[in-house]
């Protein structure tokens, strides 16, 4: 005699069911149900006949699942029900034994945290590819000069390498976030029941095993209300989509003809409907575009989970939405920037070109005059006075004379201008992390080893 006597209303299925959204969480529980089918076993509560007629009615529903044949029937609220009642179709009154000792709450964390380390190891290994990518990249430009920016304002010359490595240990640090999200989900959920545990003495640690979880949730009701892992992931993907779109935002500018830095190969480009020349970085802009996208992801879920009461509660079905379109968007991303910039093409001429404006030396001329004993203080006003004077002569820096310099410091020498020799202020640059050949030799080697770790 069941509880209910009137069915639900329509309006309230659709508001309830996740089952338009959390079939792909299929595979996960068929094989959660396969290992807490064993453990059932285990304990006594199915003989070894009706183990193995289950495993095969999981094999059914599995070969189902992938082949595209797994009916799902009016009005079925979530995968976890559809599974069961196929199961039930297949095996009959037998598949009703499944959820002895197993709630829907334990069930789809479980289901949710496996799903989660996947696309964890997925992104780790992908952003191993674009790190591999940028790592060649900086090999080949490693003794090409360009202008390093600050405020978009030309700054310091650097060689490209250096500049492209930047983006490496970026993806570095995500590569670290992802391998962390994996730990965060390796907590097991099963064996939590609906919050409180479960009437039964199934063998947790086995099942964990099977699963691959590293140890047992330590406390059920947290084991059943916990998603940090999902927002784990999701700040990961965050941080991750946005240094994609930065990187994204750089190509678009170094695209344009005022930069005319790089081209984006024709394969990653589309043309105007109405204007017949164009060529436009569609790729970068829209990498540039997705990063708000997977962050929304992070703030739907941390919204979600502000302030609900222990333990669970429907509102935590809503975390998946948000953790699947991230999913889906940070994976085609990190695999677009990783081809897109297999096709990309530096302009060298031209970066050199911008790197030799004289005034990225600035600094070098402030530290030649402390060398000379004046306090930098000093000598940055000092510079910025033969700033100005070259700016109102309509010179460059080396084209003042002896007796202009020294006008403004009786420190400036001969030294001045051997400054000002081309290239000078790039090897200039030897701090550790900088951009002299020599360190940025350093740091290929540590991008190389760094690259190793991340590929084990
Ligand atoms: N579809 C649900 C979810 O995504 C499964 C858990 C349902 N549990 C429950 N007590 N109604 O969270």
């Amino acid at each position: 005699m069941p509880r209910f006597r009137d069915p639900p209303d329509p309006l309230f299925q659709r508001l309830n069911a996740s089952i338009g959204f959390d079939r792909r969480l299929a595979p996960y529980d068929v094989q959660q149900s396969r290992a807490h089918a064993r453990a059932l076993r285990a304990a006594g509560i199915l003989d070894s006949e009706e183990l193995a007629r289950m495993e095969q009615g999981l094999d059914t529903v599995a070969d189902e699942l992938e082949g595209g044949s797994f009916p799902i029937a009016d009005a079925e609220e979530d995968i976890h029900v559809a599974i069961e009642r196929r199961l039930t179709e297949i095996v009959g009154p037998l598949g009703g034994k499944l959820h002895t000792g197993r709630s829907r709450n334990d069930q789809v964390a479980t289901d949710v945290a496996l799903y989660v380390r996947d696309h964890a190891a997925l992104a780790r290994q992908l952003a191993g590819s674009l790190m591999a990518r940028l790592l060649e990249l900086a090999e080949r430009h490693a003794a090409w000069p360009m202008p390093g920016y600050t405020h978009l304002q030309r700054a310091q010359p650097v060689y490209l390498g250096h500049h492209l490595l930047a983006y490496f240990w970026m993806l570095r640090r995500d590569a670290s976030r992802f391998a962390q999200v994996g730990e965060s989900a390796g907590e097991l959920p099963l064996g939590a029941g609906a919050l409180a545990g479960v009437n039964w003495d199934l063998d947790r640690q086995e099942v964990a095993r099977e699963l691959g979880f590293d140890s047992l949730a330590p406390n059920s009701i947290d084991a059943v209300s916990n998603r940090d892992f999902v927002l784990d992931y999701l700040s990961a993907a965050s941080i991750c989509a946005m240094h994609l779109s930065r990187l994204g935002a750089e190509i678009v500018l170094w695209s344009s003809d005022e930069f005319s830095f790089c081209e984006v190969a024709e394969d990653f480009s589309s043309g105007s409907s109405i204007m017949p020349q164009k060529k436009n970085p569609d790729a970068a802009e829209l990498l540039r575009a997705k990063a708000p996208r997977i962050a929304s992801g992070f703030l739907t879920l941390a919204g979600v989970m502000h302030g609900l009461p222990l333990a669970y509660s429907k509102d935590l079905q809503e975390d998946k939405e948000a953790l699947f379109d991230a999913v889906d968007s940070l994976e085609l991303c990190l695999e677009a920037a990783e081809r897109m910039l297999g096709g990309l093409s530096f302009h060298r001429e031209r970066l050199a070109e911008a790197a030799a404006d004289e005034f990225g030396a600035a600094t070098d001329i402030a530290d030649l005059l402390v060398r000379k004993g004046m306090p930098f203080r000093e000598a940055h006003g000092v510079v910025g006075g033969l700033v100005r004077e070259a700016l109102d002569q309509g010179k460059a820096l080396s084209e003042l004379t002896p007796a202009e310099l020294s006008r403004h410091s009786h420190l400036l020498d001969d030294s001045y201008y051997e400054v000002l020799r081309a290239g000078q202020w790039l090897e200039s640059k030897g701090s550790v992390g900088g951009t002299a050949s020599a360190r940025l030799a350093e740091q290929l080697d540590a991008a190389r080893v760094a690259l190793e770790e991340v590929r084990r």
